[in-house]
């Protein structure tokens, strides 16, 4: 979710106008993602880069995060969506904490789509987390070296059970990946569009959907 900013800039507002009309994308892209039978939908909320910005706009972010948390998720949960967050939760405050936990907690069974909230995530501190942890087993004795494969390594990841994106949607126009999802990205499709997010609707989505399907995937094979 990229142009919130941008967005606002345009318009002569403050960016939090701009996370303000972000988090309505948010809610359309939810809509549109179950219209369409996406089964997993992953959002870049927060960045762990994102705390060089000023206190001010990381406290609109968190601020507009708890918003959505406390009068979105009864909605999200009757529309069938269950709620996951990856990244690293130790840096966000107990009150989005509790938040997050509930949740996960309230719409756990859920089954109509799987909604993934990036929050203080990066790609590189989750594969460093989870490399922490590989070798905390086996130091433990609960791990030998010969066992750490792919298979292994994508369970100790924050995205465990939740499959690699097939596609990977950029708004704004910049085309980077910007330490999302480094690892599960390794074969997803990129499409960068130039629609800045608070502009996103379901024909943006079908888009790229779109794009995506003249895609051809090898996966490293040769065609034909
Ligand atoms: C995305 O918009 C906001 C987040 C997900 C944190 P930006 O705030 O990065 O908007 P620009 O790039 O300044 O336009
Ligand atoms: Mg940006």
């Amino acid at each position: 979710m990229d142009g919130n900013g941008r967005w606002a800039q345009a318009r002569g507002l403050p960016r939090v106008a701009g996370h303000r009309q972000g988090a309505e994308a948010v809610r359309r892209a939810v809509v549109a993602c179950i219209e369409l039978g996406v089964d997993y939908l992953t959002i870049y909320a927060f960045s762990s880069e994102n705390w060089k910005r000023p206190e001010r706009e990381i406290d609109d972010l968190m601020g507009l995060l708890g918003l959505y948390l406390r009068n979105e998720v009864a909605e999200l949960s009757q529309r069938g969506v269950r709620v996951c967050f990856i990244g690293d939760r130790g840096r966000l405050s107990t009150d989005i904490r509790k938040l997050i936990d509930q949740a996960e907690a309230s719409t756990r069974e859920n089954k109509a789509l799987t909604l993934t909230v990036a929050l203080n995530y990066g790609g590189r501190q989750e594969i460093v987390r989870a490399a922490r942890r590989i070798a905390e087993d086996a130091v433990a004795g609960r791990l030998g070296a010969a066992a750490v494969e792919e298979y292994l390594f994508s369970g100790y990841l924050d995205t465990a059970g939740v499959p690699d994106p097939d596609l990977v949607i950029r708004t704004s126009g910049e085309q980077r990946l910007s330490n999302f999802l480094l690892w599960q990205a390794a074969y997803a499709e990129l499409v960068f569009l130039p629609t800045l997010w608070p502009d996103f609707r379901k024909r943006d989505l079908e888009e790229a959907i779109a794009e995506y399907m003249k895609r051809e995937r090898r996966y490293g094979a040769s065609s034909g």
